[in-house]
C-alpha cells in the first residue's frame, strides 16, 4: 500500500460528499480515484473535490464493481437496502471497506460480511462516527479507567428533533422500514453500538415498545392539503411546512436536492417540492417507522441499559451508573450546566465537571466531530493500528444485534395488560 490511502466511492450522496471533503482536507493522506452514482451531478461533485485529473466516473455501483480493483478502499454510502450486495462484491475484488451504517439489513447478512472480511483478509470499518467524537472517546476512557467502578446500568436517550424526524423518517429515505431499515436500526444503531461498546459484555435479552404517536392522518390540522405547495392554509405556521426548505431549513434540502452543485432559485425548489416526497404533508405520507421507542437490555455481566428514542427532543444524553461513581453527559447536561460531563463520586459526593473543546464553529463539527475523527483514524485502522476500539465490523455486531432484536420485540407488542 502506498503512503496515501486511495479511495473509490460507491454512492456519491450526502455522506460521500462529507467524507471526501474531509479526506481531501487532510493533505497527502488520501487520493480519490473514482466515484459511482446514477445521478451524474453527484459524481461530478466528488470529481471536483478529488482534484484528480484522472478521476473515473461510473453510473452505478454495478459498473464500478465490474472493473478490476483500482484503489485500497471503497466507501460504500448507498442507501441502507443496498449495502450488503456491493460490500460482498467489493471484498471479493480485494477492497477494504468504509461501509455506512447499518452494515446490512439483517444480522445474518452482517455476520456473513464479517466472515468474508476474515476470509479475504480485508477490513470493514463501519461509519459509527460517534466512537470517534471527543465526547464518546472521553466517556470510554473514563469507563475503561475504572473510575466509575463496575457499570450497573446505562441510560441513553436520543432526541431526533421534530423537523429532522419529518425530513428523514416521515417524508424521506428512512420512512418505510421495508425500503430501508427500522428506526431503531436506521437512526439508533449509533446508540446501540455505543451502549454495547461501553458495556463490553454480551447482551443477553432485549425488549422494546414503540410506535407512531404523531405522524399519521388523524393528526392533520383541518383543511391540510396533501402537499404544502397545494395552497395549504397552514403552510405559513405549520412546524413541518415544506416551504421552510426555502428559508430556515435549507440545510436539510442540501442533503436531498438532486444536484448538489447547482445554485438554486426559490421558485425552482418550490416546483421540485410539488413533485418530490419532501413536499408532502407529514400527516399524509406512507411512513411506517416509529416516532418514539423504548428499549430495555440485560447484559451477561449482570448490568442493564435503557435507550429511549423520541422525535420530540433534540440531542443525545447519556447516564452511566457505576459502583464507585455516576456519569452524566450530553446535550441536556450541556444546556443545563454548560459542561459536557459530570461525574459524581459516591464516596464523598464530590462532582467533577469535564468540559471538552467546543467544535460548533469548526468546519468539521458534523456528528460532534465524529465524521472528521473517523476519516482521520481510517488509515491507521486499515494498517492494523488502534483497532480494539475501532468500529470494525467484528466489534460492532453486538450493537446491531441489540437493534434487530429490539425491533423484533417491538413488533411482538409487549405483554398485554388485560383491560
Ligand atoms: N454514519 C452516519 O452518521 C450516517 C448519517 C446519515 C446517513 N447514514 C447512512 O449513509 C448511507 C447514505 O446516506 P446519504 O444520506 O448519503 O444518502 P444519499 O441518498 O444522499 O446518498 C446515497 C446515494 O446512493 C446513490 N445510489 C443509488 N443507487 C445506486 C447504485 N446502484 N449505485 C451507486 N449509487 C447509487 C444515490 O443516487 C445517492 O446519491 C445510508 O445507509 C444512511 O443510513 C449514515
Amino acid at each position: 500500500m502506498s503512503s496515501k490511502l486511495s479511495l473509490v466511492l460507491c454512492g456519491c450522496g450526502s455522506r460521500s460528499r462529507t467524507y471526501s471533503k474531509i479526506a481531501m482536507s487532510l493533505n497527502d493522506q488520501f487520493e480519490i480515484i473514482a466515484g459511482a452514482d446514477p445521478v451524474a451531478s453527484r459524481v461530478d461533485a466528488i470529481r471536483k473535490t478529488s482534484n484528480n485529473p484522472d478521476f473515473k466516473s461510473y453510473s452505478s455501483a454495478e459498473e464500478l464493481l465490474d472493473q478490476p480493483k483500482m484503489a485500497d478502499l471503497m466507501i460504500i454510502a448507498t442507501q441502507d437496502h443496498y449495502h450488503f450486495e456491493p460490500a460482498k462484491k467489493a471484498l471479493e475484488l480485494g477492497y477494504h471497506l468504509l461501509l455506512e451504517k447499518p452494515a446490512a439489513q439483517s444480522i445474518n447478512e452482517i455476520k456473513e460480511l464479517a466472515e468474508l472480511a476474515k476470509k479475504y483478509d480485508r477490513k470493514i470499518v463501519l461509519c459509527f462516527v460517534l466512537r470517534y467524537t471527543d465526547f464518546y472517546a472521553k466517556v470510554k476512557e473514563i469507563v475503561d479507567s475504572g473510575k466509575l467502578g463496575n457499570i450497573v446500568s446505562i441510560r441513553a436517550h436520543e432526541g431526533v428533533d421534530a423537523y429532522h424526524q419529518a425530513h428523514s423518517f416521515v417524508r424521506g429515505h428512512w420512512a418505510k422500514s421495508t425500503d430501508s431499515t427500522p428506526m431503531i436500526i436506521a437512526k439508533c444503531s449509533h446508540d446501540t453500538d455505543i451502549i454495547a461498546w461501553l458495556m463490553d459484555s454480551p447482551c443477553k435479552s432485549v425488549s422494546s415498545i414503540g410506535g407512531i404517536s404523531h405522524f399519521s392522518e388523524k393528526h392533520a390540522p383541518e383543511g391540510a392539503t396533501d402537499r404544502c405547495t397545494d395552497g395549504c392554509p397552514h403552510a405559513e405556521t405549520c412546524l413541518y411546512s415544506a416551504l421552510r426548505y426555502t428559508t430556515d431549513r435549507e440545510r436539510w434540502l442540501n442533503m436531498v436536492y438532486p444536484d448538489p452543485t447547482k445554485k438554486r432559485e426559490t421558485q425552482e425548489v418550490i416546483e421540485w417540492l410539488k413533485i418530490s416526497p419532501w413536499g408532502r404533508c407529514v400527516y399524509k405520507c406512507d411512513n411506517d417507522v416509529v416516532d418514539h421507542q423504548q428499549v430495555l437490555m440485560e447484559f451477561e455481566n449482570g448490568a442493564s441499559a435503557t435507550l429511549s428514542m423520541t422525535a420530540f427532543d433534540c440531542g443525545r444524553t447519556l447516564e452511566i451508573y457505576g459502583t464507585k461513581a455516576s456519569l452524566r453527559g450530553g446535550d441536556a447536561i450541556k444546556e443545563q450546566f454548560d459542561t459536557d460531563l459530570l461525574i459524581r463520586d459516591h464516596y464523598n459526593g464530590e462532582i467533577e465537571k469535564i468540559t471538552l473543546p467546543d467544535l460548533t464553529e469548526s468546519e468539521y463539527a458534523g456528528h460532534g466531530g465524529g465524521d472528521y475523527g473517523l476519516i482521520t483514524a481510517l488509515s491507521d485502522i486499515i494498517n492494523g493500528n488502534n483497532t480494539s476500539s475501532a468500529s470494525l465490523i467484528e466489534n460492532s455486531i453486538s450493537g446491531h444485534l441489540i437493534g434487530f432484536t429490539a425491533e423484533q420485540s417491538r413488533i411482538q407488542d409487549g405483554i398485554k395488560i388485560p383491560l
